[in-house]
């Protein structure tokens, strides 16, 4: 065998060597000794060289190329296995540092707005007292929603409403009161139903008031029944949406499509009913929700129905009202602003 080739034989002898270390090495200082073992001043690399001088001189140069040869090749694999220690190192570290019991950031899921939450318990309430859900148009005719109830042509409380009409005969609703007529056309009595809905109105906006609003219209007409019914009707809706301390009373007012009429007002949470600085109420005790009354004569007689063989009661009632107590808000716009996270983050 020629000196080269047992040059070669040992030099493939030592990078197997070379390897096998390599991979047993687990850090950074592991790679250093191997490094040093092989490649350092006293390793196994430079007593092979020290062996070239036994060679002929002829065969020399050949064999320290094949020697650089085979340094390189052990130098760019100690670079190697380096760059995998470290980002391997780095991974680790990595993982130490999260702290799996932290809380995450807060997922953007939605929320049903509070206005269509209320209408829900409102309609909840009611269905199960035996009312049935209607939903009727946002364009009425200006007959249903002014003549059929009581309301002609020259009646100041047209005035009062500021409507937007699309055509002379043609109105945006101002109440949702024109579904009385509507149902009661549509059904002779007794007739038991709840509506809630949008309603327009000409109004500038301010913190108590939108040109789009909600309310629901509630209207139960019958044999024998009276301002008793809806008394016991509200209360129990506002003990329910409220609490159970919750108190409504009313107050004589006046809508041309019932006789007696009245306001109602909820007891203020904030104050129970004390008043006096009370900003939730203004200081009155009291918050103002809707308006009622027994159905009048004319509005029956309009739709066909015989006042003197049934009565019946109706009132009307703004959402975002009743919406604004629950959730403690003191400005309606919120509802409509869209703002992320603000059904999520009421009260
Ligand atoms: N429609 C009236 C309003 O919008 C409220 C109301 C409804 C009053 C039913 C009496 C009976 O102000």
């Amino acid at each position: 065998m020629s000196g080269m080739d047992s040059l070669e034989s040992t030099l493939a002898a030592l990078a197997a060597r070379f390897d096998d270390a390599l991979a047993g090495a687990a850090n950074a200082h592991a790679l250093d000794e191997v490094r040093v073992a092989f490649l350092g001043r006293s390793g196994e690399v430079t007593a092979v060289r020290r062996g070239i001088g036994t060679l002929p001189p002829a065969e020399r140069p050949t064999a320290g190329k094949v020697i650089n040869a085979a340094v390189e090749a052990m130098e760019a694999k100690l670079a190697a296995a380096r760059t995998r220690l470290e980002s391997a190192a780095l991974e680790r570290s990595l993982e130490d540092s999260i702290d799996v019991s932290f809380p995450g950031p807060a997922a953007n899921i939605g929320a049903i707005h509070p206005v269509r939450r209320t209408a829900i318990d409102v309609a909840r309430y009611f269905t199960r007292h035996g009312f049935a859900v209607v939903l009727g148009p946002e364009i009425e005719t200006d007959a249903n929603n002014f003549d059929a109830l009581n309301i002609p042509p020259d009646h100041p409380a047209r005035e009062g409403l500021d409507s937007f009409y699309l055509r002379p005969d043609l109105v945006l609703r101002t109440h949702t009161s024109p579904m009385q007529v509507r149902s009661m056309r549509k059904h002779g009595p007794p007739i038991a139903i709840i509506v809630p809905g949008k309603a327009y109105r000409r109004d500038a906006i301010d913190a108590r008031h939108l040109y789009m609003f909600h309310q629901v219209e509630g209207l139960m007409v019958g044999r024998g029944i009276h301002f008793g019914h809806l008394k016991g009707m509200l209360l129990g809706l506002f003990r329910e949406l409220f609490g159970p301390w919750a108190d409504v009373r009313f107050r004589p007012s006046f809508f041309p499509f019932t006789e007696p009429s009245a306001e109602f007002d909820v007891k203020c949470p904030a104050c129970d009913g004390q008043g006096g600085t009370c900003r939730t109420c203004g200081g009155s005790g009291w918050i103002e929700l809707g308006g009622s009354g027994m159905v009048h004569p004319n509005v029956l007689r309009a739709v066909g129905y015989d006042p003197d063989e049934v009565t019946g009661w109706a009132f009307g009632c703004g959402l975002e009202r009743i919406a604004m107590k629950r959730h403690d808000m003191n400005d309606i716009r919120a509802f409509v602003e869209n703002a992320p996270g603000f059904a999520a983050g009421l009260a």
